[in-house]
């Protein structure tokens, strides 16, 4: 059914999305408009571009993005498109003064600025003036950097980034955000479409089941759904597991200033449409899911601690068990969706049945697909 106007919100409470949407690559494409050019997708971390002139290429959705930071510091986000002939400049994270298109040289500033352009009048050999450069620049696009999270609003039209993140602002406002430390990024590909992978992280039923390792079928029975706004979905554990990670000689320290009630409490939240974000006492992990076609999706985990001194030399040990623990919990539901991939796309899908007690999350988040696809296809 490439037809999404025929789908109910009944047969979303009952069965979720029909398994076409998973496949389909009509839907895929009018997602990349509808879903991610139109609204607030995250492409990845702003620590991941550290020091003037790092610079992350990033693929998501059928665009082809630049994240960069200048000399002074700042981080820029530009479609990775030379105003040529629209070759892309940069294939993998690196670290440049500036950047070379491959195709004719034209070279730009960190800035996005066009610096110069070889022989530009051919044989006739002159400069380029400002004038002839002032068109040529880098297209930029919309960002907004939240908990460290770039986000990017391509079309430039969606509401302003405060107001769609605020309700998951006020939720974390104990925290304090500006002290967490990137101690790893990972990527991962899985042959899944991309909406499994945020269903699945929405799923608190499987946690005890497919990472055993890392948390019992009893710490997650106090589970609580949250549900805050039309964009942002999530899970509270008032007793999380939050030692689980840790098996080492001492635990990493929380948050500073965390309340004594907050310290054993786990929440995590799909912000739509591609950003996953996990809020432990004391580390936070997001995943960035980067949709590359119907049935192919990449993907980013960034792991942080949540403190100076957990970033110190003091703490490299745990960092490492953290990072192996939360890696390995990764592995094992990239390995999940693959299989999952085949199964959920098949009619045969649509005989499944969710559960109230645990499913409450993920469905919603299939009705805010439902939502935004068909709202804004009838709009056309
Ligand atoms: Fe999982």
């Amino acid at each position: 059914m490439s037809d999404i106007t025929q789908i109910t919100s009944e047969h979303i409470s009952a069965h979720g999305l029909p398994a076409s949407v998973f496949k389909d690559s009509t839907t895929y494409d009018m997602e990349c408009d509808k879903l991610f050019a139109q609204g607030w997708a995250s492409i990845g971390c702003a620590q991941q571009i550290s020091k003037p002139g790092d610079i992350l290429p990033i693929r998501i959705a059928g665009q082809s993005l630049i994240a960069m930071r200048n000399k002074n510091g700042e981080i820029g986000v530009f479609h990775n498109v030379c105003r040529h002939k629209a070759a892309p400049l940069v294939d993998e994270p690196c670290n440049k003064r500036s950047l070379v298109c491959p195709y004719h040289k034209w070279t730009f500033k960190i800035d996005g600025n066009l610096l110069s352009a070889p022989r530009y009048f051919g044989s006739e050999n002159k400069v380029m003036s400002e004038e002839d450069k002032a068109d040529k620049s880098l297209i930029s696009v919309r960002f907004a950097v939240w908990w460290d999270i770039i986000f990017v609003n391509i079309d430039g039209k969606a509401e302003p980034f405060e107001d769609f993140i605020r309700p998951l602002d006020e939720q974390l406002s104990n925290y304090p955000k500006d002290d967490i430390h990137l101690t790893s990024s990972t990527d991962y590909s899985g042959e899944v479409n991309w909406k499994l992978a945020v269903d699945n992280f929405l799923d608190g039923y499987h946690v005890p089941f497919v990472h055993s390792q890392a948390c019992t079928l009893d710490s997650v029975l106090d589970q609580q759904d949250l549900f805050l706004s039309d964009n942002i979905v999530g899970l509270h554990l008032a007793n999380g597991a939050s030692a689980k990670p840790a098996k080492t000689a001492k635990q990493l320290p929380h948050f500073n200033g965390l309340a004594e009630d907050k310290r054993g409490t786990q929440q995590w939240f799909g912000i739509f449409p591609n950003t996953l974000f996990f809020v432990d006492p004391c580390w936070v992990q997001t995943i960035v899911i980067k949709p590359m076609g119907a049935t192919q999706t990449a993907e980013t985990l960034n792991i942080y601690v949540v403190n100076e001194e957990a970033a110190s030399e003091e703490y490299a040990a745990e960092r490492e068990t953290l990072n192996a623990v939360l890696n390995e919990v990764n592995q094992q539901d990239i390995e999940l969706l693959d299989k999952l991939q085949v199964t959920r796309s098949n009619d045969i899908a649509n005989q499944g049945h969710l559960n109230a007690a645990w499913d409450q999350v993920n469905m919603t988040f299939h009705q805010m697909w439902l939502k935004k696809m068909t709202a804004q296809a009838n709009d056309e």
